[in-house]
């Protein structure tokens, strides 16, 4: 009764914010009931409206009261990644006059899986063609059974998964309390470098030079060559991360989801995820997902080729080439990606 009280109460806060904020604009209420500001546990996940699949346990049932003894370590882990992104946001709202409410939009990265009852938000450069190619041996009621047959371009045609936005506000909200939302993270910087490398320093594709090598040349270097102007196919590391911390930057609209951060590509303070999985032990993490799912026997997460993996040496190699000034911006950038995933502040960094 006190509990059915204070959530009353809450709801009743939450409500009256809602209204005062967002009034006529497109606005998904029920995002604030998933918002982080409450503790994971004390919503209950098995209340489900009559949905499912007859006789089986869903992977939320799995994760949050796992039957299976082996998987019970793990879910003292997720409940622990769980609690760092809330504690997280919680800090970040708190400093924050931000608010914003969640719209369809915001969605593009939520790819669904209505069979297994799945939300994934792929995140790139953190094995998401791998995960998305998994996603479509789930979602493919046959059609694939191993992910590494399907060729990395087919993962990334848009048509091939649905994504949570193309849905209604009703089925929505609907799959956000019900599913089991999951997302896959790395060091924000190691990330940053990977993405760098691949897109600015190899020459098998030339499309990120013309869209953003060209605009960073012209603006960043003096002197540049007509070459460099044309094809901007020689990014340095420096005056990429000039473009990053640039405000004009931020003007132009969101980041390139190559660089963009986690926070704002899925949104981890407004979508409650139930499972933080990590770049550093993906394949454990990966096969859990599976194993929650009920596919762990019949699929694995491919392995991958660590050989051309960015590092953390890597890493501090390209960071001790910008200025003091740009390490802390970019410190700044990509700071609640740090925070919220648990991510020490790097050791090579030159902050104050
Ligand atoms: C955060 O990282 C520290 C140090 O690496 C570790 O001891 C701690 O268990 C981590 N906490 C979570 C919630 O992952
Ligand atoms: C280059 O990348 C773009 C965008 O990622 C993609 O559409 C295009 O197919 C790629 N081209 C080649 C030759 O891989
Ligand atoms: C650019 O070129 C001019 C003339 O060649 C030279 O005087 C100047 O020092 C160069 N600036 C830079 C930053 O290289
Ligand atoms: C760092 O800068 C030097 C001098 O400009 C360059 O030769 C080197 O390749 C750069 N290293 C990295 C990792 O970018």
């Amino acid at each position: 009764m006190k509990q059915t009280l204070s959530e009353l109460m809450r709801m009743s806060r939450i409500c009256r914010m809602v209204f005062a904020t967002c009034l006529g604009s497109f606005i998904l209420v029920i995002f604030y009931f998933q918002s982080m500001f409450q503790p994971v546990m004390r919503r209950n996940p098995f209340v489900v409206d009559g949905c499912c699949r007859k006789g089986s346990r869903n992977a939320l049932q799995e994760l949050y009261n796992p039957t299976q003894p082996e998987l019970s370590g793990a879910a003292v882990l997720h409940q622990a990644r769980r609690d760092q992104v809330v504690d997280s946001c919680r800090v970040y709202s708190a400093s924050s006059r931000k608010r914003r409410v969640l719209t369809p939009g915001d969605l593009k990265h939520l790819v669904v899986d209505e069979d297994h009852e799945l939300i994934y938000c792929y995140v790139p450069k953190v094995a998401c063609t791998n995960w998305k190619r998994v996603m479509m041996v789930l979602t493919g009621r046959g059609k694939y059974s191993d992910p590494m047959e399907i060729p990395s371009n087919e993962a990334h045609i848009p048509s091939n998964l649905k994504t949570l936005n193309q849905y209604s506000i009703a089925e929505i909200n609907h799959r956000l309390k019900n599913y089991l939302k999951f997302l896959f993270v790395r060091e924000p910087f190691e990330r940053l470098v990977s993405a760098y490398r691949n897109k600015f320093t190899l020459k098998y594709n030339s499309s990120f030079h013309k869209r953003f090598g060209t605009r960073i040349i012209r603006r960043y270097r003096k002197n540049a060559t007509q070459d460099a102007l044309l094809n901007g196919a020689d990014v340095k590391f420096k005056e990429f991360a000039e473009y990053l911390v640039d405000p004009a930057t931020q003007r132009d609209g969101p980041l390139n989801e190559h660089w963009q951060t986690v926070y704002q590509l899925c949104h981890p303070c407004h979508i409650h995820y139930d499972l933080v999985g990590k770049y550093d032990t993906l394949e454990d993490d990966a096969n859990y997902v599976l194993r929650l799912v009920g596919v762990g026997d019949s699929l694995r997460f491919p392995s991958y080729a660590k050989s051309t993996r960015t590092t953390d040496a890597m890493t501090a190699q390209f960071f001790s080439n910008i200025s003091t000034q740009q390490q802390v911006q970019l410190y700044q950038l990509y700071k609640m990606d740090f925070l919220m995933f648990n991510y020490s502040t790097p050791s090579y960094l030159r902050l104050d």
